[in-house]
């Protein structure tokens, strides 16, 4: 069986309800209040742990009680947290959620320790002999370029999720795949990309920058693109949809387990949309994950 690295960001999320997401300048009450693991890297590592596949991550918090229950928390998951580092002079990240009545959400980071993340020997050497590496946006581009170097040359497979979105053509053109939404999608390729149709239509653009690509599209799920074609998979529609935060993130983690255990391109993308369409059914981000499956290989 084989395992993941990921590279990435570590956040407490400070999610506040509300009936309806405020407007410029309103001032509005909050319907509840929680606090969780989030931060793209430690939700699409627990993802990857919640499929029951070896993960370790590679991150920083910053020192005191927030940091170290977050490393708690992971480690809890089955995440390898040694690969987490302290940072001595910055706070943990923090990302202020607000989530609507409809599961919609707003997102501000303040990223603290996720700016002071480096790539030493061991992270190095942990890339190395993984079977897949994934690495987001949320942390400096210099530790995502070294960590993308090392797969590369090592023979490991890199799923680079560009979220948020960075102009990084040297990371992208390794990403196998290259996992991005339509708004990142719009971004990449300088062209609106909404639906189905419109990534069918930029399938050669994409090809050009990376070596297989999926969109995600929400409730009309993804779109693989590879050299052999373009392949719409449907997301199963969720029984309710309680919160979204950090759906594109369970995708992302079940896709890269399901490569690490040698699955095919197209069941990982079937098997990450189930994935993606589970998360929004429970409060949360990373710590709200149930339990993920995967095919039999
Ligand atoms: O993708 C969702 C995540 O984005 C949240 O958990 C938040 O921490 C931000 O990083």
């Amino acid at each position: 069986m084989g395992d993941v690295v990921v590279v990435g960001s570590i956040n407490r999320d400070e999610v506040v309800s509300v009936e309806r997401l405020p407007g410029e300048g309103e001032t509005i009450a909050a319907t509840g209040r929680r606090e969780g693991v989030g931060g793209k890297g430690a939700n699409q590592a627990m993802a990857v742990a919640r499929t029951g596949t070896a993960v370790s991550l590679v991150g920083a918090v910053g020192p005191g009680a927030d940091g170290e229950a977050l490393r708690a928390a992971l480690a809890d998951a089955g995440v390898d947290v040694t690969g987490v580092t302290t940072s001595p002079d910055a706070e943990t990240g923090t990302a202020y959620v607000f989530v609507d009545a409809e599961g919609r959400n707003q997102i501000v980071v303040a990223m603290g320790a996720n700016a002071e993340v480096v790539l030493d020997g061991s992270g190095r050497s942990r890339i190395r002999s993984a079977d897949v590496l994934v690495v987001q946006s949320e942390v400096p581009e210099t530790v995502v370029a070294e960590a993308v170097g090392a797969a590369a040359d090592a023979g490991t497979r890199v799923v680079v999720n560009l979220a948020p979105y960075r102009d990084a053509p040297d990371v992208v053109a390794v990403a196998d795949p290259l996992v991005v939404n339509e708004h990142e999608a719009s971004e990449l390729l300088g062209r609106t990309v909404r639906d189905v149709d419109d990534v069918a239509d930029a399938r050669d653009a994409l090809l050009l920058r990376c070596r297989s690509a999926v969109v995600t599209l929400g409730a009309q799920g993804a779109v693989l693109v590879t050299a052999d074609g373009v392949r719409h998979v449907p997301s199963p529609a969720p029984r309710r949809v309680v919160d979204t935060t950090g759906a594109g993130d369970a995708f992302v983690g079940v896709l890269a387990a399901g490569l690490a255990r040698g699955l095919g391109l197209r069941e990982c993308v079937e098997a990450a949309a189930a994935a993606g369409s589970l998360s929004v059914e429970s409060p949360g981000a990373g710590s709200g994950y149930p339990s993920f499956a995967l095919p039999d290989r």
